[in-house]
């Protein structure tokens, strides 16, 4: 089978024109990546033809040996369902998930995302909680963006917040959203610092910056991300329309809690207090 005609690759390519669609990805912005099944690379092995070793940059031990469908560094999104191949690569790790090699894709040259870092230690840990974790997503949204200006930068209150616009939020992100600070992109330690935030959320906003997601598939992980950037965009909303003063009603704790409940969800009860 050709690689681009595989579902897994075909899913991929949706989700990066969606995102593209949404104006999350100016120029060169966000990534993507995907942990492939063992049996889907089954699907593809004839494609793949492994190129040179190279280093990751960090050490993922509990992802060795398994493949993964990434976006290229300074590739654009709204390029990757045009000519996939020149845009979107299949990596494979070694033995210890400490280097990487190139098995398809980036035809006329390049790397794998600056971030691929956060990707592959955001999918480590959330591996080791759920191995039905595939997929993690990176964008450029706007109303988030804006929030991290305006918001402390506080775990408990980003959460409160995005809760709070839109009913069924708490029921989407019970867990809530973790918020790391202004950080240098593309290296080590801010993906350090997010993957300790995916350690109990699906939701890591990077301050004026942008946002990761995880989800089990891309439907999972677009709709999350879609989500909380709709709810960003009513909070945004709210505080021009009331020059900033913002609310003059809203979800209650109660009214959070009730609505988890109807839906069988734990809700994040510290952050009701
Ligand atoms: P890449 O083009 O290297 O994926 O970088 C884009 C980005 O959003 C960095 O945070
Ligand atoms: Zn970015």
């Amino acid at each position: 089978m050709q690689v681009t005609d595989a579902g897994f690759v075909k899913g991929f390519i949706r989700m990066a024109s969606d995102g593209y669609s949404m104006g999350w990805h100016e120029r060169n912005g966000g990534n993507l990546s995907y942990r492939i099944r063992s049996e889907e690379v089954d699907e593809v092995r004839e494609c793949l033809k492994p190129g040179d070793w190279q280093e990751i940059g960090t050490s993922v031990p509990e992802l060795s040996g398994e493949y993964f469908l990434v976006t290229g560094s300074g590739k654009y999104f709204r390029n990757v369902e045009l000519d996939p191949e020149a845009n979107i690569c299949i990596l494979e790790l070694d033995d210890k998930g400490e280097r990487f090699r190139i098995c398809w894709g980036l035809r006329d040259g390049g790397r794998p995302t600056s971030e691929l870092p956060s990707h592959l230690m955001n999918l480590e840990v959330k591996k080791k909680l759920n191995p039905d974790y595939r997929v993690v997503y990176h964008a450029h949204p706007a109303n988030i963006i804006a929030l991290t200006f305006v918001l402390p930068l506080e775990d408990a209150v980003f959460s409160r917040e995005l809760w709070e616009n839109m009913t069924e939020c708490p029921i989407i992100f019970p867990a809530g959203v973790g918020v790391v600070p202004w950080m240098v992109p593309g290296g080590r330690e801010i993906a350090v610092a997010t993957a300790q935030k995916m350690e109990k959320y699906d939701i890591a906003v990077w301050a004026h910056h942008g946002m990761f997601a995880a989800g089990f598939d891309f439907d999972l992980t677009f709709g999350l991300f879609h989500t909380a950037e709709k709810s960003a965009e009513i909070l945004v909303k709210i505080l021009s329309m009331t020059g900033g003063a913002g609310k003059k009603q809203t979800i209650d704790a109660d009214g959070l809690r009730a609505a988890t409940k109807a839906f069988d969800v734990q809700i994040e009860e510290e952050f009701l207090k």
